[in-house]
Formats: structure tokens, sequence, C-alpha cells
């Protein structure tokens, strides 16, 4: 199998999408002109598969892995010719699911081989995204170099970094609209109050219950379970993990955390950090009671600077 192609990748929210052209153009990018295209995002059970129909241009099957960082990062991916889009699509939304349609403009331009892409993106607002494309022997510095001096020239500012994919930020609802998350949050505070019942707390007497929606739809829930040798016992979301794994989940779209005797309850600092194991920065996760007073924080609010697999080595 060919190794996947490989780039350095930036994406930021652009306050100024006339400007970034002008600069763009100053540098001497060569203009690429304008693009629509549309992204249908499967459910993929490794990294992410999206469809895109572009016009003018064909249609693609794009499968890539990326963390989500809120910086310049690598981005693995692979790119397939696809002829007949409209089967493609039925076919993948039939046998996988589709997690949700991205539909953009973007002005695309080149420079010393960094992509640039001002995209006006339907229901989130203006964007740049920098993607130093690397060939297969590159140990990537001279496209992070690269796009690192497109970053100062572009002015962008380290507040307006995005971390997320547009797919991510259309379904966690961005500009404060979350339609997903709000019709889904009394839902998953329901099941995670009803598997509070069971909970096995003999020495606390602190009923918890969770509830984790995954990127598939699923709904899992359970609840904590306490033991004579207290260190043992395990909270309610980390119960719930271990459900959603069982049950062949992968990612975590949005949570709800309930407790019997108190109106919010966070999740303590070890759960923070096994949930974000399987979900994003800006994964919703509901505190509260359905019907009841209610928070919804984003885990990245709750658990910022929290430790990722980036650290380790290899
Ligand atoms: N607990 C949870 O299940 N989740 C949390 O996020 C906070 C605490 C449980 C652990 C223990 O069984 C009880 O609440 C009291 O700490």
């Amino acid at each position: 199998m060919a190794p996947p192609r490989r780039n350095v990748e930036l994406k930021a929210r652009d306050p100024h999408p006339a400007r970034s052209l002008e600069r763009a153009r100053a540098l001497g990018a060569d203009d690429r002109g304008e693009l629509r295209q549309r992204d249908t995002y499967f459910a993929a059970p490794n990294g992410r598969l999206k469809l895109r129909e572009q016009e003018p241009g064909g249609a693609e099957l794009i499968a890539y892995e990326r963390s989500d960082a809120a910086r310049a990062r690598e981005s693995r991916y692979r790119i397939v010719a696809v002829e007949d889009p409209a089967a493609v699509r039925e076919a993948l939304d039939a046998a996988l699911g589709t997690v949700v349609v991205v539909d953009k403009r973007r002005h695309l331009l080149e420079w010393q081989g960094v992509r640039i892409h001002l995209d006006e993106v339907k229901g989130l607002g203006a964007f740049v995204e920098l993607e130093g494309v690397a060939d297969s022997a590159s140990d990537l510095r001279r496209e992070a170099d690269l796009v690192a001096r497109l970053r100062e020239v572009l002015e962008i500012a380290d507040d307006a970094i995005e971390a997320a994919g547009y797919a991510d930020l259309l379904r966690a609802g961005a500009n404060g609209a979350r339609p997903a998350a709000e019709d889904g949050a009394e839902e998953l505070l329901r099941a995670a109050e009803a598997v509070m019942a069971r909970a096995h707390v003999p020495y606390s007497r602190f009923p918890v219950g969770a509830a984790l929606r995954t990127t598939d739809g699923q709904v899992v829930a359970a609840a904590n379970v306490e033991n004579a040798a207290y260190p043992q016992g395990q909270c309610a979301e980390a119960s719930a993990i271990g459900v959603m794994i069982a049950e062949g989940g992968t990612e975590i779209a949005e949570v709800a955390v309930v407790a019997r005797h108190l109106d919010i309850c966070p999740p303590c600092g070890g759960c923070r950090q096994r949930l974000s194991e399987f979900a994003r920065p800006e994964t919703p996760v509901h505190l509260g009671r359905p019907g009841g007073p209610r928070r919804t924080i984003a885990l990245g609010e709750l658990l910022p600077l929290g430790f990722t697999s980036e650290g380790l080595p290899g």
C-alpha cells in the first residue's frame, strides 16, 4: 500500500478575508481562483473520511488523520478520485452513516508549495487555512517554516487559531448556536439519570450517572461503582467509557453527568482526562438534571492543557 501523503496545516478564523487575499497576492502567491466544495463526512471507525464534491473539478474521497491541536500540525491523508460521487455518497451513507455536510466557497492560492485556502464556510464564517504539502522525503521542517512565514505575513493571531476541523465545529454548533448539542442534551441527561439508579455506592451514598453520545450516534450510560477497598472505586464517567468501548464506540460527541445530591456535578480531574482520550476540546459536557438547571461546558474548558498522546515519543 502506498504511504499516505503528508502536510503541515494551520487553520484560523479570519476576521479580514479581503486583507488576507490582498497580502497573499502581494507576496506573489499564485491565484487559482474560487471553488465551491461540498464535503460529506462519514462515521469512519479509524480517522476521518469525507467525500469532496468540487466545482470546478471532480469528486474525491479523502481519508485522513490529524490531531486536534491549536497550532501547525501534521496531517496524513489519502485521496482517491471518484467517478460517480452520488453513488459513492449513498453507499457510504448506508454502510457508515453521514456525520455532517460542510459547504464552503474556497479561494485557493499557492505560494512555494503551500496551499492558502480562504474559506467562507456555511454556518461558520470566514477562515484561512495554510497547508504546506510535503514530499515523501521531507522531515516537514521546510513546510513548517513556510507556514510560519505565511502566518506572519497574514498576521494570524494566536487566539484565532482553530484546533478543530470544520465538521467538528459545525457539529459542536460553533457561534453559540449549538443546535445538535441542545437537542441531544436532554436525552443524554435522562439516560444519565436513569442509570444513576443502579449506582453501587454503599460508601459515599453519592450516586452519579454519566451518558455519552458517540460520534456514530449511539448513547451509552453507566454509574459509579464503589469498592470496600475505597481507591478501587470507579466514577460513572469511567464506567460509561468502558461501556462505549464494549459497544464498539471510538469517539465521544457529547457527555452528560447527573448526580443525585448535587445540582451540577463537575467531573473529577481524572475523568476529564479519561474523557479527553476519546473526545475533542469542543465536545460539550452537560452537567445538571433533565428538566432542571443545567450547565453546558466544553471539555477543553474543563481540562485546559490536558496531556495528549502528542506528548509521547514515537
Ligand atoms: N463520582 C463520579 O462518579 N463522577 C465524578 O465525576 C465525581 C465523583 C463518584 C465517585 C464516588 O463513587 C462518588 O462520586 C463520591 O466521590
